[in-house]
This record gives structure tokens, C-alpha cells and sequence, in this order.
């Protein structure tokens, strides 16, 4: 059965000697037993933050990948490169990406796969703005941002894959979306990949909801029946993210 899995998006935050002594005054406190405990870090702390967790159970992630293996792409990363670096997962399509950095969904989708196949875990968001909100075509458009993600996925690649609902209006604004919000999404998203595949998958994949989590909120949400825990940005660069990743 799914496990929770909590996932701190550092964004771009923390220089590597900050990084390192952010992740070494918390490693310990952490409970890795129970959940998956993901760090997304800059790509400049990546390989500092790999040592640095070791000995523990703590996983480390990236916040974006490449879709080529390697050549002449400037700035990038592959995810052979993420691969050979001991990364396990890696953020895909958030929506700062998609806004900033125009990022389709055919990317994100390209992306999706390579990542499945060098063995890396895609956190694939998906959320809706708050226009789309308002004029009620949330459920559409998520439906969509999910089947153009996972086309051609194959169903046996499913278990190597997690979705984070990140409604665009939640982040970074300190406005979560109320408990029911949030389950009524990641129960369509359960939905749809339902459809995609079939009821079985579709109970096994972990969706995170994100949108400013904190140690107050992250509780109520992370026990609704459809959210198996939280992508966590703001509070993951704090201790905050000890309290978040050890709720009850
Ligand atoms: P905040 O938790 O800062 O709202 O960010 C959420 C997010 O974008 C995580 O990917």
C-alpha cells in the first residue's frame, strides 16, 4: 500500500555551505521510519547534500532534469547525470517552471520518461491558477495536466511515479487550500488515473498536495484519505520541516 511521502522543494534557497549545515542540524531529528523524506535541492547542492546524508534514510531530489542524455545543451542536467549521482528523484513541471520558464506539457512529458527510465522517481505537479478556479474548470484542466504527463507511461513504470497537487494560487501566498479542496482534487487525480489505467495503480500512486504546508496545516491535510503528504516549500528551508515530516 502507498506510504506518505513528504518532499521539501528548497527552490532556489541556500548556498552549499548553507545547505550542508541546514541538513546537518536536522538529519537526526528526522523519522524516516514511517514516511518517504525527500530534500529537493539546487543542483549546486546536490553532491554536497548526497554526502551529507549518507547514513541516513533522508533521499535526495532535484528540481528539474533534462529530456536529452547529454550534448550541447547549455545549462542543463541529464538524467543520466542525476543517475550516476546517487539522486533519486526529481521535481518535474512545477509550476514556477511551466510560468517561468515555459515548460509544456509535452516537456513535462518527455521529462516523465526519462527520468522512469534511468530509474529516477518524477514528482510530477499539476495545479490549477486561480482564474481557472474561479471559473470552475479546475477538475478539466487537471485531467489534462495528468494525461498529457503520463502519456505513453507505460502501467508497469506506474509504481516509479508520484503526483504533487499544487494549486498556483496556494503558493508561496500563505493560502492553503482548505482539507476538502485539497481531497477533492487528488481524488479526481486518483480518478483519472483510474481511467488511464485501472482502480489498483491508481490506489498505489503517492499524491502529495503543495501549498504552503506548515507545521499548523500539514496534519489535517496529510491524513484526508486521497493526500499521502505534502511538497513542501516555504517551511522545508526551516525547522519547521522537523515538524512537518514528524506529525501525527
Ligand atoms: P510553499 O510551501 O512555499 O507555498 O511552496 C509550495 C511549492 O511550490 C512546493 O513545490
Amino acid at each position: 500500500m502507498r506510504k506518505t511521502i513528504i518532499a521539501g522543494n528548497w527552490k532556489m534557497n541556500k548556498n552549499p555551505i548553507e545547505a550542508v549545515e541546514f541538513v546537518e542540524s536536522i538529519k537526526n531529528q528526522i523519522d524516516t521510519d514511517r514516511y518517504d523524506v525527500v530534500l529537493c535541492v539546487p543542483a549546486i547542492n546536490l553532491i554536497p547534500v548526497l554526502d551529507c546524508v549518507k547514513n541516513t534514510n533522508i533521499k535526495i531530489g532535484a528540481q528539474n532534469v533534462f529530456f536529452e542524455d547529454e550534448g550541447a545543451y547549455t545549462g542543463e542536467i541529464s538524467a543520466k547525470m542525476l543517475k550516476e549521482s546517487g539522486v533519486e528523484y526529481v521535481i518535474i513541471g512545477h509550476s514556477e517552471r511551466r510560468q517561468l520558464f515555459c515548460e509544456t506539457d509535452d516537456m513535462v512529458n518527455k521529462k516523465v520518461i526519462k527520468a522512469i527510465e534511468y530509474g529516477i522517481t518524477p514528482i510530477i505537479c499539476v495545479g490549477e491558477s486561480l482564474q481557472q478556479r474561479e471559473n470552475n474548470v479546475t477538475i478539466e484542466f487537471i485531467r489534462m495536466q495528468i494525461k498529457n504527463a503520463l502519456a505513453n507511461v507505460n502501467e508497469n513504470d506506474t509504481s516509479k511515479i508520484v503526483i504533487a497537487y499544487e494549486p498556483i494560487w496556494a503558493i508561496g501566498t500563505g493560502k492553503t487550500a482548505t482539507t476538502n479542496q485539497a481531497q477533492e482534487v487528488c481524488h479526481e487525480i486518483r480518478n483519472v488515473l483510474a481511467q488511464i489505467y485501472n482502480q489498483n495503480i491508481a490506489d498505489n500512486i503517492q499524491i502529495q498536495y503543495g501549498g504552503s504546508v506548515n507545521s499548523k496545516n500539514a496534519s489535517e491535510l496529510f491524513n484526508m484519505p486521497d493526500i499521502n503528504g505534502g511538497l513542501v516549500g516555504g517551511a522545508s528551508l526551516k525547522n519547521d520541516f522537523v515538524s512537518i515530516v514528524n506529525y501525527k
